[in-house]
């Protein structure tokens, strides 16, 4: 095999280490990829990521690559390409915590979240890392789900929650890191409809159960009361946020690291808006729908 799979420093992932990918990945090397991708959730790749052809050439080996549906997070280069940065102006907005202005936060989410099929997986490349904050932490949902007792089990099959876009901290309605937001909320997005998701949902590849709670983007149980709904989303968010599940990446220049998200959510802690930190994605295409559209159903 032309490469080893290393445990992390966390309870989850797993490192890669010897791959060569500065040249092209034969066939059955791409499918241990793949399945190490899905027995492990997390793949770490230290240090290679040396251009963005060497990214695409991964990523390819995980599925179809998809544009970001925001054509302005596009890079102006490579379409398949998420440029994320703050170099010439923060794309995303800026809050205060405590005295620092900061970019780049993103509370735990999976990824299109707020849209009927979230995509299969993304890999986050670093160009430049930031002296201060700057880390991504990825939680395995399956193994947060896994660890419910029986009877929060039982009383979360079958639910559904509302998923919704959100721009700006300000409106997520759980786990809200605060901070006040310092740059004016005048992004101009795609209206996407509200969705709805199951709360439990089968990994279409693994089998596994999944517990679905993005705290970014939930907004309600559906056809549940406003209390218990609440009551449920926040013991089931407290749950899932434990040391346990998560894995936290300290990054390096030319690290790479791929997570599946469908089973993990993931998190960025942000950075100084005065440091410039540079990172690249790609979106494996999700091929399996999720939920559907809130806008057909009887709102409870
Ligand atoms: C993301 O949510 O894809 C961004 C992660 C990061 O910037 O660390």
């Amino acid at each position: 095999m032309e490469f080893v799979v290393e445990p992390l420093n966390g309870p989850i992932g797993r490192e890669i280490v010897g791959l060569d990918i500065e040249r092209d990945i034969a066939p059955a090397t791409a499918e241990a990829l793949r399945e190490a991708w899905l027995e492990h959730g997390v793949l770490v790749f230290k240090g290679i990521g040396t251009s963005p052809e060497v990214q695409l050439r991964l990523s390819r080996c995980f599925g179809e690559l998809e544009p970001h549906p925001i054509p302005k997070f596009r890079h102006p280069d490579y379409p398949e390409l998420i440029l994320l940065t703050n170099q010439g102006g923060s794309a995303g907005p800026v809050y205060d915590f405590d005295g620092t202005a900061i970019c780049g936060r993103i509370p735990w989410h999976t990824d299109l979240a707020f849209t009927t099929t979230p995509n299969a997986g993304a890999l986050l490349h670093m160009i430049r890392k930031t002296d201060d904050g700057g880390q991504t932490g990825w939680l395995d949902m399956a193994l947060a789900y896994d660890e419910l007792d029986d009877a929060a089990k039982a009383e979360i099959e079958g639910l559904e929650a509302v998923y919704l876009f959100r721009a700006g901290l300000e409106e997520m309605r759980f786990n809200n890191p605060g901070g006040t937001r310092l740059t004016p909320r005048n992004d101009s997005y795609p209206d996407f409809p509200p969705v709805v998701n199951p709360l439990v949902w089968t990994h279409p590849e693994t089998g596994r159960k999944i517990l679905n709670v993005n705290t970014l983007n939930i907004e309600r149980i559906l056809g549940m009361d406003e209390d218990r709904s609440d009551a449920l989303i926040e013991r089931l968010i407290s749950h899932a946020m434990q040391p346990q599940f998560q894995y936290i990446h300290d990054w390096a220049n030319n690290d790479m690291v791929l997570w599946d998200n469908r089973r993990t959510l993931h998190r960025a802690a942000g950075h100084p808006v005065d440091q410039i930190r540079i990172v690249h994605r790609t979106t494996i295409k999700g091929t399996v729908a999720m939920g559907r559209l809130l806008e057909a159903e009887a709102v409870a």
